[in-house]
């Protein structure tokens, strides 16, 4: 989609010699770490840390360096996408299954820059399912905490079989009749025994890249 190509580009030249740059996961970020690679042949010198065994053979293929697991100390600027953005810049990610390691990277990182199309932009972010991360383990009862908070549970499936993420782990994607405090919520399920994770990013984002309704791109922050 040109939207999603015309935000993920214009997020590459936040990125400097130098940096230790977290590489989100989906179609919009592709971009990004496609003009990344462009910059590279022209003489940018960077080092990735992806979020995905999905980004990681981008990166590979296109020939950017990457950082080693057990290695990642400090990171200078995230670039990711976003499933639902609301108001006041709380997003919801997890629609790709990465949660986990794009929370990890997004926190370490100094800058959080997130690139999205228009679509992603909601009033409520109750009209979005959340997406948590959960250990196989007693995943049912974790579960049952979960709808204990008030939402409805749906365990992600990929070809009829449970949704196994990069780290073994399931997704439940649960629907909230209201999200009154999402600060809250995030940490009231990150509580539950068993959660991994879940995709409420609050307090994170630094910086939007989207497009305007004139389809101009616009950095919002
Ligand atoms: C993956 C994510 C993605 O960032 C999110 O799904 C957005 O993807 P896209 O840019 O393809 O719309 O959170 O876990």
């Amino acid at each position: 989609m040109e939207s999603k190509r015309l935000a993920g580009e214009k997020a590459a030249e936040f990125v400097k010699d130098g940096m230790v740059v977290g590489l989100g996961t989906g179609s919009t970020v592709y971009y990004t770490i496609m003009k990344l690679a462009e910059r590279m042949k022209q003489g940018l010198v960077f080092k990735g840390v992806p979020t995905s065994v999905e980004t990681e053979k981008i990166a590979a293929r296109l020939g950017i360096p990457l950082i080693s697991k057990g290695e990642i100390n400090k990171i200078d600027l995230g670039i990711d996408g976003a499933d639902a953005i609301d108001p006041d810049f709380v997003l919801i990610k997890g629609g790709g299954g990465a949660l986990l390691r794009e929370k990890i990277v997004a926190e370490a990182a100094d800058q959080f820059i997130v690139v999205a199309d228009p679509g992603k932009f909601v009033p409520n972010l109750a009209d979005v399912e959340i997406p948590v991360e959960v250990i196989p383990f007693a995943s049912e009862l974790t579960e049952k905490h979960l709808k204990s908070l008030g939402c409805h549970t749906k365990l992600r499936v990929n070809n009829n079989t449970a949704f196994i993420t990069d780290n073994g782990n399931y997704i439940l994607d649960c629907k909230f009749e209201e999200i009154k405090n999402p600060k809250e919520l995030e940490t009231q399920i990150l509580r539950i025994p068993g959660v991994a994770e879940n995709g409420l990013f609050t307090d994170m984002a630094n910086k939007i890249i989207t497009l305007n309704a004139l389809g101009e791109v616009v950095i919002l922050a």
